[in-house]
């Protein structure tokens, strides 16, 4: 039986989700996805609720088989505010898999998210997994280095040019206005306001997945130039930053060898205080692809960054959305001001863009005729009847996410086409290859 959850259900909820999202191979059950699912569905969570989880019971024992959490949210595009769900915490029993539950429980959450206005469902999820219910990795997801800290020569902590302090709650302002300050620089973000900061910086349950330590970078005259977010326990064997940001008119570089110094005495206390190893590492994995981070260390390798998978149940309203940053984005370009069309089609859909002196004045669902004269070579064409490119699965949403460029995709999918130049020209200037940063509301 499927249904809503209550406020009954929350402490099954909770061992439930904690016995099933275990790491990979492990023995024991995480409890930090326990925590995190009682900070949800309890009542801590300023925006979450027990009935925005989907369950799914077994009518003859009465167990808890299988659950998804739907976390409604609000993210930006180019900086336009867009309507996200995203399921988290989905699991089912490992004697129920493979019967359907978890495609019966995302028809539910698909629902529900249709009925709340959800213009994107977004999930940090497994591999593969994801797409036969319409979702492409679409959006970086971390991927930072791995920053080796055991040879390092650096000034011992309280001694640099900076010093790295805990956050205290009258910090908020400061991280709020840092952290958004930096957002500029991406194209998919989730904004934090004042609400979330006193969430985050204060009524998280200690030990929740969720829960992090949250520092000022300031200098000795106490002027804050700087945030860093990290977990509040080792990573394996790292210390594992989530976020770090300096002000402008600050070196990054100048700030590099504290921040490092802090978090290797940080890796240091954490592993005395659990008993645990300590690699003399830190890992900014969190940190997603086109970060400052980038510019101040050369990290060995090419980095491999995780993904978001994305879920657009109508391409053309969510384009109708987003309008005003494709046309920025057409501004921004060498063909602003531009005049001309775009028939976009894809596996099972297809969206049309005309524009008219650099504005989008229309964009609607579109798909090719079925009589049109002859095979498909992707050929120059004068027929308007046709697209003026052809993606296959749902790779398009990569390119509408800033995630690959057409030639990205060209390179990937041998059967990706687009006609001439000028629907290439075109596809370059709406859709920018841009990073992404997703510090989702959860
Ligand atoms: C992944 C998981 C949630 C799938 O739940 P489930 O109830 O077995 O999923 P469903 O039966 O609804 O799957 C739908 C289809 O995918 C198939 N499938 C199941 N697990 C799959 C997997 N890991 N990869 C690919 N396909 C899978 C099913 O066989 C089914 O195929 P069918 O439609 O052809 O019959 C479950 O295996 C699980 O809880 N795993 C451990 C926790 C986890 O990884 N959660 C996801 C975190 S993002």
């Amino acid at each position: 039986m499927l249904r809503t959850a209550t406020l009954a259900d929350v402490e099954r909820l909770v061992t439930f989700t904690a016995d099933v999202l275990r790491f990979q191979d492990s023995q024991e059950p995480a409890e930090i996805f326990g925590r995190w699912t009682q900070d949800l569905l309890g009542g801590r969570h300023h925006r979450v609720r027990a009935q925005d989880a989907v369950l799914v019971e077994d009518r003859a024992s009465g167990a808890l088989v299988a659950s998804t959490i739907l976390i409604s949210q609000t993210w930006t595009y180019g900086g336009v505010l867009v309507s996200v769900g995203q399921p988290e915490l989905v699991g089912t029993l490992a004697a129920y898999r493979g019967r359907g539950l978890v495609r019966a429980v995302f028809e539910a959450i698909h629902a529900e998210a249709a009925a709340r206005g959800h213009q994107l469902l977004a999930i940090a999820g497994i591999p593969v997994f994801y797409r036969q219910f319409g979702y492409e990795p679409a959006l970086a997801r971390g991927g930072g280095p791995w920053v080796p800290l055991g040879d390092l020569e650096l000034p011992a902590p309280g001694t640099g040019p900076f010093r790295i302090r805990p956050a205290r709650a009258d910090d908020a302002g400061f991280l709020a206005a840092t952290h958004t300050a930096s957002r500029a620089r991406y194209l998919v973000t989730a904004p934090h306001d004042e609400r979330v900061w006193r969430y985050d910086l204060g009524e998280r349950s200690a030990g929740s997945a969720q829960s992090l330590a949250f520092c000022v970078i300031e200098t000795p005259a106490a002027r804050p130039v700087g945030m860093l977010v990290h977990l509040p326990v080792l990573w394996n064997t790292a210390v594992a930053v989530g976020e770090l940001e300096v002000i402008d008119g600050v070196s990054w570089r100048a700030v590099w060898p504290d921040v490092l110094a802090y978090l290797r005495a940080t890796g240091e206390a954490y592993a005395a205080r659990h008993a645990r190893p300590f690699g003399q590492a830190a890992s900014f994995w969190f940190i997603a692809p086109g970060h400052p981070l980038e510019r101040i260390y050369k990290a060995p390798g090419t980095p491999r960054p995780s993904w978001w998978y994305l879920r657009a149940p109508d391409v053309a309203a969510l384009l109708t959305t987003v309008r005003p940053a494709l046309e920025r984005h057409l501004a921004d370009s060498p063909l602003t001001g531009h005049s001309g069309e775009l028939r976009l089609a894809w596996d099972r859909g297809g969206v049309q863009l005309v524009l008219e002196g650099g504005r989008m004045v229309k964009v609607a669902p579109w798909a090719p005729a079925r009589d049109v004269l002859g095979q498909e070579s992707g050929a120059p064409s004068k027929d308007p009847r046709r697209p003026s490119a052809l993606f296959p699965g749902l790779s398009v949403l990569q390119l509408l996410f800033g995630f690959r460029s057409v030639e990205e995709l060209e390179h990937a999918f041998p059967d990706c086409v687009v006609r001439d130049q000028e629907a290439r020209a075109l596809l370059n200037a709406l859709f920018p290859r841009r990073p992404s940063d997703v510090w989702a509301l959860v």
